[in-house]
């Protein structure tokens, strides 16, 4: 048996631990995809190109084949065979599975071993041999879309450019017209880098072809299983492979956070294999191939523009966006927005004029556009906004915070319908904004701040004051690869009164099979006990898109409330036989039906299972189940008043977060303690962001960042305590009122940290500072102003 390899993949990135010894693998005593062994499975590997671009003279395999238990190499042209070596993304777009004769970015699947062993397949991988020649380098997605710049997608019939798409809302007219005639304009050029999700378990598969039943069962790391089978079926269709023969199972899932929607070639490349070969096929990526090929978030890079009369009434907000896609647009939005949801950019406030549009080029990179945490490209938005707004209050003079209270859509504005075409649903943020003020004592803050200054002493507060746009979504608007965007429950009561319940969503560590119990307990009485919530396989859950983009709530649970209510509504037809009196005579408190004026008369919920499999009515259907299928009329608008306090080290530019109070509101919640491990984990992944991650690549398409030597991630040294508090407005057209709130912080904490930092270096001039705010960018600007110590 061969060694674990532990040298690094590519481009000889330093890499010197043994993958099971780096304690970031530590993993819960839950079923991953990892964990799984089947009897006779194979394990895959995959070969990755040092190359951004480069042709692929010659693949000699040779040696790999020699070694003792490497079974095949799989590459594109085996692929090309059963013309699987190319995949639509689930942006409608195409992305080469493998490649016949050209590499497009640096760690992109070149083919893939496949061997007894797992460090057998590593050591095939080292094996194989490729020629390359390399080829010209696109990064710059300016260039990119420059006129007579070469064209990147030449597998593209007619295509002339690099242009993935152009997008755009709002009228550009009207917006530049209130701008030329606002009496102060903040224009920034704001950059969002790429980042990654970086979860704790990487993405990996166990492909399973039963070739006695035709059947194919795929253990995966995925967010949206019924989507992924659907795809799959059309993909692979005219290989036998029909969707009634298609099993998705996503177990336990170590963190998804969007990176886990999209479809990557290490799954097609291990399903190929499994049907060709008939054995089961395990592929699971390391975590230097996940930071290097997959699960790329932001890379916007936009000109924000806010405008506004002498007294701070903001009259329009025009932003210009260039979008790095990488190679392939292969982000997960909906058809009808391929930006996402970045027309929320008005954010909370009520501007009367507005325009956005983002250009979407191609270069040399991996595909990109993931929603890392947020509902799809909210967070580009609401840095936007909130950037613009602190930059505003600096041009104007005026206090951020009061500046936001006087632009606030008002409490009696709502439903309020965006300029750019959203009808929030409720919102109070004035009293958000007020409460977080309280809690972090703002105007003694600002006192102190003025002292400090006097003394030299560099410190800043910042304020975001954010609204978020989730729950996708109507149908009429929102489909994936034309899959439309509803949810589901399934609700079955068992004779003895438990309950299993089922659903279309996935959580990947967001606590449903808590919270999901609840809301059946909550609607029908039932014990959270004795409900067992399970989402997942495609099997026997329903049809339903899945997890992401904060939609589970609003969606699932909407559906949980409205499926445990038809059950109810049955349960009272059967607790009016069992009690001889007529359903008007009978009123509910949880838990069971009682007849009006005489409450000893009384059915519980258990007793009406029973009777529903041994004494139901005549002419009544057996049984105590319900399905429903939920389409939202609306999204939900949670939103936010976080603020920020930072001091500033002269002497090396770090910036350290003192305080930082986040008040949330996600409506009606279901459960306190899971909404609060929401908003710590999401306030953490917003501080990554802002003060630390990054990566970028050089003129030659080398990746900074490809491991966690490089890509720095915060861990429990860098995260300051959170304060966290909440207001309470109800959605009016959830069933129970609750809006979604998984990716509230991610959203808002990164403007609240940027704005505290500009903040803190106001005074010398500076309007806008790029994340991450590192403190080698801090320390350059204190030396060039002459404050560094
Ligand atoms: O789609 P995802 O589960 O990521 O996001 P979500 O719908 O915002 O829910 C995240 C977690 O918070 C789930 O366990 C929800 O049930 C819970 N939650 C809650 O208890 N109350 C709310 N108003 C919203 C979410």
């Amino acid at each position: 048996m061969s060694e674990p390899r532990t040298d690094a993949k590519i481009c000889g990135m330093g890499h010197s631990m043994k993958r099971k010894e780096d304690p970031r693998f530590i993993r819960g005593q839950g079923r991953y995809v990892d964990d799984f062994t089947l009897p006779g499975m194979l394990y895959m590997d995959i070969v990755r190109s040092p190359h951004a671009h480069a042709k692929i003279k010659k693949i000699n395999t040779e040696k790999a084949l020699k070694i003792p238990g490497v079974l095949a190499v799989i590459d594109g042209p085996t692929l090309a065979k059963y013309k699987l070596h190319w995949m639509p993304t689930i942006s409608a777009d195409t992305q080469m599975v493998l490649p016949i004769d050209e590499v497009m970015y640096q760690a992109q699947e070149v083919c893939a071993v496949i061997a007894t062993e797992r460090y057998i397949a590593a050591d095939g991988v080292d094996a194989v041999e490729v020629e390359y020649e390399p080829l010209p380098v696109m990064v710059d997605p300016h260039k990119s879309l420059a006129p007579g710049a070469p064209v990147l997608r030449k597998d593209k019939e007619g295509k002339k450019d690099n242009l993935a798409f152009h997008w755009q809302a709002g009228d550009k007219a009207g917006a530049e017209r209130a701008l030329a005639a606002s009496d102060v304009v903040a224009s920034e050029n704001v950059y969002l880098p790429r980042i990654h999700v970086a979860s704790m378990e990487t993405c990996g598969c166990i492909a399973d072809f039963d070739t006695a039943q035709g059947k194919l069962t795929v253990y995966m790391t995925t967010q949206a299983p019924h989507a992924v089978r659907t795809v799959l079926a059309l993909v692979a269709g005219h290989v036998g492979l029909s969707e009634e023969r298609i099993r998705v199972v996503s177990p336990d899932i170590g963190g998804g956070f969007g990176g886990k929607v999209p479809v990557y070639p290490g799954y097609v490349i291990a399903i190929a294999a499994s049907v060709v070969i008939g054995k089961p096929v395990k592929w699971i990526e390391d975590r230097m191939e996940n930071l290097q090929a997959d699960s790329f978030a932001r890379d916007y890079h936009m000109k924000v523009e806010l405008g506004a009369k002498k007294d701070g009434t903001m009259t329009s907000l025009k932003i210009k966006t260039v979008a790095d896609h990488g190679y392939a647009n292969a982000s997960a939005n909906p058809s009808k927005f391929p930006a996402g949801l970045f027309s929320i950019c008005t954010g909370s406030y009520d501007l009367k004029h507005a325009f956005c549009e983002v250009d979407a080029a191609y270069t040399h990179k991996p595909p990109g556009g993931v929603a890392y945490r947020c509902s799809f490209r909210v967070t580009e938005a609401v840095h936007a906004i909130e950037r613009a707004t602190d930059a505003l209050a600096q041009k104007l003079n005026m206090d951020p915070a009061e500046l936001r209270m006087k632009n606030f859509i008002k409490p009696e504005q709502f439903p309020y319908k965006s300029v750019l075409g959203w009808e929030y649903d409720s919102g109070n943020y004035g009293v958000a904004l007020k409460k977080a003020m309280g809690i972090i004592g703002y105007d003694a803050l600002r006192k102190e701040q003025a002292e400090k200054r006097k003394k030299g002493e560099l410190m800043g507060i910042g304020i975001s004051s954010f609204t978020e746009i989730v729950g996708a979504g109507p149908s009429r608007d929102f489909d994936i690869l034309g899959i439309k965007m509803f949810d589901s429950a399934e609700i079955r009561v068992h004779p003895t009164g438990k309950a299993i319940a089922r659903f279309g969503t996935k959580s990947q560590g967001q606590g449903h099979e808590t919270t999901y119990a609840q809301i059946v307990a909550e609607e029908l009485g039932i014990p959270a006990a004795h409900v067992q919530v399970e989402e997942g396989d495609t099997d026997t859950a329903p049809y339903g898109l899945g997890t992401y983009a904060s939609r589970s709530t609003p969606t699932s649970g909407a559906a949980c409330a409205l499926a445990a209510r038809k059950i109810r509504d049955k349960a009272k037809k059967i607790a009016a036989h069992l009690l001889e009196v007529s359903e008007q005579d009978l009123e509910w408190e949880p838990g069971k039906f009682f007849v009006k004026g005489a409450p000893q008369m009384a059915k519980t919920i258990q007793e009406c299972a029973f009777a529903a499999y041994t004494n139901h009515p005549q002419g009544m259907e057996a049984g105590l189940e319900a399905v429903h299928y939920y389409d939202p009329p609306n999204l939900t608008f949670p939103f936010g008043s976080y603020i920020c306090v930072v001091d500033i080290d002269r002497g090396t530019g770090d910036v350290k977060v003192r305080r930082f109070v986040a008040v949330d509101d996600c409506g009606n919640i279901i459960n306190p303690m899971i909404v609060e491990g929401q908003i710590h984990g999401g306030l953490t992944q917003g501080i990554g962001p802002a003060l630390y991650e990054e990566i970028s690549y050089d003129d030659e398409g080398n990746i900074s960042g490809g491991s966690f030597l490089d890509y720095y991630v915060p861990t429990a040294l860098e995260t300051p305590h959170w304060e966290t508090d909440k207001t309470v407005t109800p959605s009016p057209h959830h069933p129970f009122g609750a809006k979604g709130v998984g990716e509230s912080a991610t959203v808002g904490a990164p403007p609240a940290i940027a704005n505290a930092v500009v903040d803190a270096l106001r005074h010398l001039g500076v309007t806008h500072l790029d994340i991450p705010i590192t403190p080698e960018k801090v320390w350059q600007i204190l030396k060039k102003k002459g404050v560094a110590e």
